[in-house]
This record gives structure tokens, sequence and C-alpha cells, in this order.
């Protein structure tokens, strides 16, 4: 780690401006509720898993100080280079950043005593897998912690999607967004899967915000809604998306009309567990 005495004195280094605000606003609500509940220990050694650009991982490091040393894993690689950029930019020398897939970790048995996910649970293609791998890596006694959105996500918009395909007869595509909407998990599922892979839930907390918009055109052309967006496309089906999300857009229209704007919640959830 740089030495805070050697920078002078309001100095600001090159290209800083590049990556100041690069955690976006979504990522933030999780790793705020993370970072209001994670213990902050001295000497551990971290996995940040779905480290993405560097979050929370580079926070994590921070907050820890130089007795910690922390991991960041990631299949982007292209993120992983922006994460290298800040670690290069903060003077950070006690993070390592590896491409690798969370459900096959080059890392030798019993290698971390905290691992965390922001956001990346529901985002694993495989999230068994994950946490098999996950205890391999993991010390007896190490906290595995996660923070994800679960089921109830945005679900007001879910149950106007499925009134337009009862109205439409589209039967399958309804079950298809049925089973959208289950691939979010809750913490019953979270805790079952956890059990399964040998860590024992010690915590967890549940928090929700409200994302509002101002009418369906504004939701549904959200930078943020696109990463949602494919899932309800893919359940609808490309012959009738087109007439689907016109009427799902008049429709979130009408709400915001009624109620002054269109809110739809974010169900939250941090889930500690111990390597048992
Ligand atoms: C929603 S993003 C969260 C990123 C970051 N933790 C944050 O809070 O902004 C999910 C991350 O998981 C990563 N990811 C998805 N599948 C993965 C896998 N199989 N192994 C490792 N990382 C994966 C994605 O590349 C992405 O960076």
């Amino acid at each position: 780690m740089s030495n805070y005495l050697d920078r002078p004195v309001g100095a600001v280094p090159p290209h800083l401006a590049e990556i100041y605000d690069e955690t976006s606003f979504w990522s933030a609500r999780f790793g705020a509720l993370l970072l209001d509940h994670l213990d902050i220990r001295r000497g551990i050694s971290g996995l940040d898993i779905g480290c993405g650009t560097g979050f929370p991982l580079i926070e994590l490091a921070h907050l820890h100080g130089a007795s910690s040393r922390f991991t960041g894993v990631d299949v982007w690689t292209e993120a992983l280079a922006r994460a290298g950029l800040k670690l290069r930019l903060h003077g950070l020398d006690n993070v390592a950043l590896v491409a690798a897939d969370v459900a096959a970790l080059p890392f030798p048995d019993a290698s971390f005593d905290l691992l965390v996910a922001n956001l990346g649970i529901n985002n694993f293609p495989d999230p068994t897998a994950a946490l098999r791998e996950c205890r391999r890596v993991a010390t007896g006694g190490a906290r595995l912690v996660l923070t994800t959105n679960v089921q109830g996500h945005f679900g007001g918009l879910y149950a106007l999607l499925d009134d337009i395909l009862g109205e439409l007869r589209l039967k399958a595509a309804r079950e298809a967004l049925h089973r959208e909407a289950a691939h979010r998990l809750s913490l019953d599922t979270i805790a079952h899967l956890l059990e399964g892979s040998r860590f024992a839930v010690s915590r967890s907390f549940e928090s929700r915000f409200r994302m509002r918009f101002a009418d369906g055109s504004a939701l549904l052309r959200h930078s943020l809604v696109q990463w949602f967006l494919d899932g309800w496309r893919r359940a609808v089906g490309n012959a009738d998306e087109r007439e689907v999300f016109e009427r799902l857009e008049v429709r979130l229209g009408t709400v915001a009309g009624a109620e002054g704007c269109v809110a739809m919640a974010v169900p939250m959830l941090y889930v500690e567990a111990v390597a048992v």
C-alpha cells in the first residue's frame, strides 16, 4: 500500500476522473447494505466473487487495510482491466485480480476466510456449483456474505405483464414469466442452497427501496432496466413482444397518471453464512 505521506498535499492523480464515479447507483445500494452489516476484522484473506470493475473489492481492501489481502474474480476480463486501473491509481497492492469462473476457482482448498458477492448469486449460471466451489476455497469458519435483489423485484411490473399475457391468452408466455420471476432467489431458497453446500446461515437482513419513474416510457428506456428487459422479452417471445410491450407501456402510463409516477419495489437481502 502506498505511504499516505508520500502524496504531495493537494495532489490529484492523473486520470482519476475516469474512474471517480464508476460504481453504479444500483450496485452502490447493495454495497451499502453489505458494508452496513459486515464485521471488519484484521489480517484476513478475502475473495470478492463477481467483482466486476472492482466493487466492493476495492472498498473492502481500503477498509481492511494492509493487514489483509483481497482477491477479486470475474469472468469479465474488460471489467477486470478497469479494476486494475483503479488499483494502480489508488496505490493498492494488497489486491489481486484473477479472471476465473466462480464454478472453477483456481485457488487451493481453504484459501479464504471471507468471501463476498455483491449482486452475484442471481447472475451466476449455476448457483449450486458456485457455492460448492466457494465452500472448497473457504477455510473452516470462514464467512460467506451475499447481497442480492430477491423475489418481489419489480413486482408491480410483473403483475401488469401477467395481466396482459392473460388477456392475450398467451399461456406459455405467462408460465415462462412465472419461471423468470422465480429465478430470483429468496431468503429460503438461498438458505437451502447454502446449507446444501456446507454453509450455515448465521445472520440475514432484509431491506427495500423504490425506483420511481415518470411513466412507462421512462421505465422501459432506463439504462438499468435493459438488464431486466431481456428476461421479460425471452418470456414473452419474439412473435408477441411488440404488442405486449406497447400494452405494458400504456398500462404503466395509466398507473403514472393515477399515482403521479410509477414506483417499483426492489427487495434486498444480506445473507451471511459460516463454513461448517
Ligand atoms: C451484477 S454484476 C455485479 C458486479 C459487482 N460486484 C457490483 O456490485 O457492481 C455480476 C458480476 O458477476 C460476474 N459473473 C457472472 N457470472 C460469473 C461467473 N460464472 N464467474 C465469475 N463471475 C461471474 C459478471 O461478470 C458481473 O461482473
